[in-house]
């Protein structure tokens, strides 16, 4: 490395991270218990080459374009949804995120949140602290069995698989949409007895719906309105991967109509605003997006974030590269930045 990376995170780094990187780069970062304000992200990148960023911060093109010498985005996240990659492309500035060290922290975030739906843990919770319990009945509190029921996963990557093996533990049966080739296919059908189905098919034969695609201008609103008219009455929605895949207002609607039995969601269209509707109903539960909220989950994706960033700055492509074509320009610009 030639040159001192002047990086700014734009939250607080687990010691070791911040340890690792203070030997090699001067160290800025925003410690205040709030998310960073544009106004004051516009400010602190100024002077800086690389920045860590949350998955709240929009790295937009405006914000790219205050920092002359920014080369490199480390999103602590899998989801990139945050950063203009468009943009990023045309300045030649690297892109590197957190996959891989989520999935399991994930997929169990959205079993809970499954099972919680499934057996009404949170309106069960309130029943008994409202002194409401008389005492036990036949009738009281029923949910819906896991056993023999139909998970379908919408987007089968890597926190759909462990999604996916969590349900079979629980003797579900898998369907899943995905994109790309059959060889995969192949393996989830021969390791889990999935079925890969079209999205109206796992939309009408599902009764749990979890969502694991990331949010993109063909998965905006991948569940809208039509897709919610067609579930099964008693299907009950999962989303722990980005608020947007699911038309928020359509989902209210279908949640408020009974179309739907029943939502856990970790996420939503404009965190973190939870709208009114959604809070005011019994049959959804909600958690402030927490999928990756471990200790071990969240050292490793800072971990993983920090890493990306040292080994390009060391002039090797990180494995964890969103936007590989931008390489070649990312490295012309290191090498004038050296040489000034
Ligand atoms: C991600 O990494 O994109 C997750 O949403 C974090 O929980």
């Amino acid at each position: 490395m030639d040159q001192l990376i002047k990086v700014f995170a734009t939250g607080p780094l687990p010691k070791q991270v911040k340890e690792k990187l203070a030997r090699f780069a001067d160290l800025k970062s925003w410690e205040e218990p709030t998310e960073i304000s544009e106004e004051h992200l516009l400010e602190q990148i100024k002077d800086r080459t690389a920045v860590i960023c949350l998955l709240g911060d929009k790295m937009s093109a405006e914000v790219m374009d205050a920092a002359p010498e920014l080369k490199l985005i480390a999103n602590v996240a899998v989801g990139f949804d945050n950063v203009d990659l468009v943009h990023a492309k045309k300045r030649g500035i690297l892109v590197v995120n957190t996959p891989g060290v989520l999935d399991n922290a994930t997929a169990d975030l959205a079993f809970a949140l499954l099972l919680a739906c499934a057996r009404r843990i949170v309106e069960a919770d309130q029943y008994v602290r409202n002194h409401e319990w008389q005492g036990w009945r036949t009738d009281l509190l029923l949910g819906s069995e896991l056993s023999g029921k139909t998970l379908g996963i919408v987007g089968m990557g890597r926190i759909g698989e462990a999604m996916a093996r969590r349900g079979l533990g629980f003797g579900m049966k898998i369907i899943y949409t995905r994109k790309g080739n059959e060889e995969k296919d192949h393996r989830l059908t021969r390791e889990l007895s999935a079925r890969r189905v079209s999205l109206p098919e796992l939309i009408s034969s599902s009764d749990f719906i979890s969502i694991h695609s990331p949010l993109n201008h063909e998965t905006r609103h991948l569940i809208g309105k039509v897709e919610l008219s067609r579930v099964k009455k008693h299907c009950i929605l999962i989303n722990t991967a980005r608020g947007a895949v699911v038309d928020q207002k359509a989902l209210i609607a279908a949640l408020q109509d009974g179309k739907l039995a029943g939502a856990g969601l970790d996420v939503f269209e404009d965190e973190p605003k939870v709208p009114d509707e959604l809070i005011a109903l019994k049959n959804v539960v909600i958690v402030p997006h927490i999928g990756s909220a471990t200790s071990e989950t969240r050292t490793a994706m800072a971990n993983l974030a920090m890493e990306g960033l040292l080994t390009a700055f060391s002039e090797r492509l990180p494995e964890n590269t969103v936007n590989k074509d931008v390489w070649p320009l990312f490295l012309e610009r290191l090498k004038v930045g050296a040489s000034r």
